[in-house]
């Protein structure tokens, strides 16, 4: 079968609450067109049995001219260009690229190699609560966005000083908005990167960006604007999501107090809330651009040879047909097999870092901060006009 119907345009209300969408999307239209904010036309994917098989499909790619073909069958004019060298990273290749590139930082990021890191974590947790001193904080400033960017930030070797640079850049660029600012903050990025990584080469440290460049000069591993390409993906998908693991998941247990109630007598607990947080309200929307190759047929549907896939991670860990009770936040409930760090070759290399910082922030502000409620209507929060990340701007507790 092919859908003929126009594709649905997805509008502000979209980005508060993705799933009132794919509710409707999963029974009439589980695989169907829609319109972007940009004005792309994309598929979209929104039941979880199409939605796993989907992301670990070779027919839907990743890398070659997919994105500029697209674009311009469709008649969009690709006015917002990413500098050249943030785009040659693992998350925007197919293999044997692939492979290669991730296999240079994969040992980096095992679990065993992540729980070397607790101690540095717990303390960096511990210094942000304590700075939070006053009735009210933003949590995203106070605390959501320092833990995880100063972490990945140190195991990198980015000196403190740029990381506020680095959050306006990033924000910049995952969100919708004018071409030229984000032209203009890719570029800002890639020079900042470059200069990082000529001065990893000319003052090598003890660091995972000083051994990356290493390994670009050793041999012909990888190219010059493949580190930097490494370095910017590693950077942003280190905290970007993670921070909205934080908000998310925070936000969700002030308003469901009896779930935190749940959590404080019994700590053990927290690392399977976090993957209920994760399955509940993750911080990753749609997964990124996907071309097919040939024609595909999903769920009944044929996507045909050279469009765009988007699989909704959201849509998926709220599926019915998954999930008992898909909309009900319940952190002793198995949320295993969630689909908040994708699937297949490209599921996220930085999960195990992801939940160690999870598990650590959401018992170190639950201790810490007993009697935390949101400042804020929940309903005026602002959203994120990002496809990708699902967060709020600020969360006032
Ligand atoms: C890939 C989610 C934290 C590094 C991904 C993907 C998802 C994801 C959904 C796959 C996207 C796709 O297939 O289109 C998350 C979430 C996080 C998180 C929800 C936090 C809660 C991190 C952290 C790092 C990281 C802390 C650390 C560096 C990466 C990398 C990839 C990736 C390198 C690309 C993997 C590949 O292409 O093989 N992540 N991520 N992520 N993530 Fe994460």
């Amino acid at each position: 079968m092919t859908t003929t119907t126009d594709p649905r345009p997805l509008d502000d209300a979209f980005f508060a609450d993705p799933d009132a969408l794919y509710r409707v999307l999963r029974t009439e239209a589980p695989v169907s067109r829609v319109v972007t904010t940009m004005g792309l036309t994309v598929w979209l994917v929104t039941r979880y049995a199409d939605a796993r098989p989907a992301l670990n499909d070779a027919r839907l790619a990743k890398s070659g001219s997919g994105f500029a073909t697209v674009l311009e069958k469709q008649g969009i004019e690709n006015r917002a260009r990413f500098a050249d060298s943030l785009v040659g990273h693992m998350l925007n290749t197919d293999p044997p690229d692939h492979t290669r590139l991730r296999k240079l930082v994969s040992r980096a990021f095992t679990v065993r190699a992540i729980a070397a890191m607790r101690p540095r974590i717990t303390a960096l947790a511990e210094e942000l609560a304590d700075a939070m001193t006053g009735d009210e904080a933003d949590l995203l400033d106070a605390f959501a966005f320092p833990l995880p960017m100063t972490v990945i930030s140190e195991l990198l070797g980015v000196p403190p000083e740029h990381r506020e640079d680095f959050r306006g850049w990033s924000n910049t660029l995952l969100s919708a908005g004018e071409p030229e600012t984000r032209t203009a903050a890719a570029g800002a990025m890639a020079q900042f990167l470059s200069q990082l990584v000529a001065d990893k080469a000319a003052h090598p440290g003890d660091d995972m960006l000083s051994a990356i460049v290493r390994a670009a000069e050793d041999g012909d591993s990888l190219s010059h604007t493949e580190v930097i390409s490494m370095a910017f993906l590693l950077l942003v998908a280190g905290h970007e999501t993670t921070v909205n693991l934080i908000a998310n998941g925070m936000r969700a247990l002030l308003q469901h107090p009896d779930q935190a109630a749940l959590l404080r007598a019994d700590p053990a607990l927290v690392p399977n809330a976090v993957e209920e947080f994760l399955r509940y309200d993750g911080p990753v929307n749609l997964a990124t651009l996907r071309f097919s190759t040939q024609d595909v047929e999903i769920g009944g549907t044929t996507v045909p040879a050279g469009e765009v896939v988007l699989v909704s991670l959201i849509g998926a860990n709220r599926d019915p047909e998954r999930y008992e009770r898909p909309t009900e936040l319940d952190v002793t409930r198995d949320a295993r097999g969630h689909l908040a760090f994708g699937y297949g070759i490209h599921h996220c290399l930085g999960a195990p870092l992801a939940r160690l910082e999870g598990e650590i922030a959401f018992r170190t502000l639950l201790s810490r901060f007993p009697a935390m409620t949101l400042a804020a209507d929940p309903r005026s929060l602002t959203w994120r006009e990002s496809t990708l990340i699902h967060g709020v701007t600020s969360m006032p507790v």
